[in-house]
């Protein structure tokens, strides 16, 4: 309507629930605890010769990789990582036959994903894309893919998009995981909470009112840290991405475990810190790290879940509701994303239009 209409990338937050369940939609499959990906153009013989995956994308597709890579790891327990396609084809790589690649991509047009893409198959690897819009360019050019049915994604700052990436690394994962080692108990309890992913999204939403509150504060640093480890670290740096690209504030993210390596000597007042704390095997070293920052006067944001112990420590925390570990990542994430758009729209910025960026570049 008039000009104080909505942001494009609010929309698209609220968006998540439904966008996953349209995701999710024919894909699951609770009788034998496993995931039907009709388009990956792999049977199980195929599927159990792959002995190893690597992800491919740009900016935030990459670190939904790095969440994918996990995944991959923990549920079929083949190894797997992530690397920027921007860098991927100028070192030359070896491209194995038994290596299954993945490129990420919310436009399906990035040059530098679609160029990976390109380099792999000349030399005769496999490519599957996870793409959001139809025929494009990626999805054309790979072998097979996970279409990502987030619906249009307009604004710059990727929401709902990087949330079905992950959805679809976690799909991949389970259909790996089952034509492997992965029980159908465990295959079960996935399909199980996955399916009830969108009503957590639907609660993550509900702490908005908190987040804009300790948004609106972070707004005045100058500088700022996203911490977290292992799987809560692609976390921290999708939270410090989105941060950057709209609010302009400088922020770096950096594995809580290497704070005491190094920059903790810039943690100081001026300096909050936002730290990823899932309940975990992690909580206890996490908080432990925690205790660092605060007696350096660092103020202290902690993504957490309810009932994780912080001590005496003087932190504001924002509590995620509980699902199964592994989708833990994408309910920490969602936070992130509205502290990021409640920084930038504190300081009064043109969301859907960040300076200097673009939804896809298309050229080189
Ligand atoms: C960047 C955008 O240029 O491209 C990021 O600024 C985006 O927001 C990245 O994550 C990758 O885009 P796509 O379309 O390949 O997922």
């Amino acid at each position: 309507g008039d000009g104080s209409s909505v942001p494009r990338m609010y929309v698209e937050m609220l968006e998540q629930p439904a966008a996953v369940e349209r995701a999710l939609r024919g894909r699951l499959d609770d009788r034998f605890g496993t995931a039907h990906l009709g388009g990956l153009n792999l049977d199980a013989r195929e599927l159990r010769a792959i002995r190893r995956v690597k992800m491919l994308g740009c900016g935030s597709a990459y670190y939904v990789g790095q969440m994918g890579a996990a995944l991959v790891e923990e549920l079929a327990r083949v190894p797997a990582d992530a690397e920027p396609a921007s860098e991927f084809r100028y070192r030359n790589p070896i491209i194995e036959p038994d290596t299954l690649y993945v490129a990420v991509s919310q436009s399906g047009e990035t040059i530098d994903t679609l160029l990976a893409v390109e380099e792999i198959r000349r030399k005769g690897g496999r490519v599957i894309g996870l793409v959001n819009v139809v025929g494009s360019a990626i999805a054309r050019a790979c072998d097979g893919g996970i279409y990502l049915h987030a619906g249009p994604e307009v604004a710059v700052a990727s929401t709902k998009a990087l949330t079905n990436m992950y959805v679809a690394f976690a799909l991949l994962a389970l259909q790996l995981g089952r034509v492997r080692d992965l029980s159908i108990a465990d295959g079960k309890r996935l399909v199980n909470a996955l399916a009830a992913l969108p009503a957590k999204i639907d609660e993550v939403l509900k702490l908005e009112d908190r987040i804009a509150e300790i948004a609106g504060d972070l707004a005045g640093a100058e500088s700022m840290f996203f911490v977290g480890r292992v799987r809560g670290y692609p976390v921290a740096r999708e939270g410090a991405q989105k941060l950057k690209e709209i609010s302009y504030r400088h922020a770096e993210a950096y594995q809580t475990s290497e704070l005491k390596h190094g920059p903790l000597a810039l943690i100081s007042p001026d300096v909050p810190s936002i730290a990823i704390v899932p309940d975990d095997e992690l909580t206890e070293r996490n908080v432990a790290a925690l205790h660092e920052i605060a007696a350096r006067g660092g103020p202290l944001v902690v993504v957490t879940h309810e009932g994780v112990d912080l001590g005496e420590l003087d932190v504001r925390r924002i509590d995620v509701p509980r699902l199964e570990r592994e989708l833990d990542p994408i309910l920490l994430t969602v936070p992130l994303q509205l502290l990021a758009f409640h920084a930038a729209q504190s300081l009064g910025l043109d969301i859907d239009k960040p300076r200097n960026l673009a939804k896809s570049v298309t050229v080189e």
